[in-house]
């Protein structure tokens, strides 16, 4: 069995995130986990878990073992192998976050099967996606607080990020009008860097979120029918671009998460860090394990 065939049959996780969110600095934590001590007495600070990074060009995938029986007490410390404990293996797609490269990241939500735009597809990254189970978005939490304008974590380039990754997924929910719709994809926003005290609690993180996210809708849809696209269609009642470049509950005045529910999205907002003190990284790890 070659590496690429073993690729094709896991299930795959998606990371995704504005640069310097983390996702390569979680990537090797999660890699190195099992590698680390789990006994209380002699635990290794964070710091150690994970060496500098710098900002990724090419996406990369690592694969990874996940606990199949506790999910709720799993950690990604515990060495399933050593333990002969039931598991699971499964991909880790770490991509980069840089404006230019976020189009190949985002082509990887698309389904092969239910594609929207095929000659996007390359054959290396319709074999991730059909197996691909869930997203993980990761965001620097101490990067929406202050007025970081012009940064890529800043609030306002990473809520654009968000919404054109969350809009992707509503369209393949909406595209496969009359046949089966593809399996639905939920999505984690990772609030992380939670160790920083300029870093925004989890339940502020999803709020300013949801608050831009709103602010977007409404600029790009002003900005579509200021340049007269989507009204013809409107007036018919078909589905015009506007329609289909809403995120969420078509017409609502202000945006929130539970909207996505109508289209099977379901998204959770969880806080962590990846080094430092603080909550660390197993509730995510937890949240793999329920969706894989
Ligand atoms: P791109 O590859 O450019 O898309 O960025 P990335 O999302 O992969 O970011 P990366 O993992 O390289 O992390 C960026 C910086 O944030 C690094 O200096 C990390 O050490 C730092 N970082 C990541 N997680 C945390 C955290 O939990 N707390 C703190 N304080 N710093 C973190
Ligand atoms: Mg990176």
């Amino acid at each position: 069995v070659t590496r690429s065939t073993s690729y094709s049959t896991l299930p795959a996780v998606l990371l995704l995130g504005p640069s310097g969110s983390g996702k390569t600095a979680l990537t090797t934590l999660f890699e190195r986990g099992p590698y680390l001590s789990s006994s209380e007495s002699e635990k290794p600070s964070l710091q150690d878990a994970v060496p500098a990074t710098h900002t990724s060009q090419t996406p990369q995938t690592i694969e990874l073992s996940i606990s199949t029986d506790d999910t709720s007490t799993t950690s990604y410390k515990t060495d399933l192998d050593a333990l002969g404990a039931p598991h699971k293996k499964f991909l880790l797609i770490d991509t980069p976050g840089h404006a230019k490269l976020r189009n190949a990241a985002l082509s990887r939500l698309i389904d092969s099967k239910y594609s929207l735009n095929p000659s996007t597809t390359s054959k290396s990254t319709t074999t991730d996606n059909n197996k691909l189970k869930a997203v993980i978005f990761l965001v620097d939490a101490a990067g929406l607080s202050e007025d970081t304008s012009g940064s890529d974590t800043s609030l306002a380039s990473t809520a654009s990020y968000l919404y054109d990754a969350l809009l992707t997924l509503q369209k393949r929910a909406t595209s496969a009008k009359g046949s089966k719709a593809p399996p639905s994809i939920p999505v984690l926003i990772a609030a992380n860097k939670l160790d920083l005290f300029t870093a925004l609690p989890a339940a502020l993180v999803k709020s300013n979120l949801e608050a831009e996210l709103g602010r977007i809708r409404a600029a790009r849809s002003k900005g579509l029918l200021d340049s007269g696209v989507g009204v013809d269609d409107d007036l018919a009642g078909g589905g015009g671009d506007e329609e289909s470049e809403w995120l969420g509950e078509y017409g609502s005045e202000k945006f929130s998460f539970k909207q996505l529910m109508e289209f099977d999205i379901e998204v959770d907002v969880i806080g962590g860090n990846i080094v430092g003190d603080g909550p660390g990284a197993d509730k995510w790890w937890r949240w793999i394990a329920e969706k894989i």
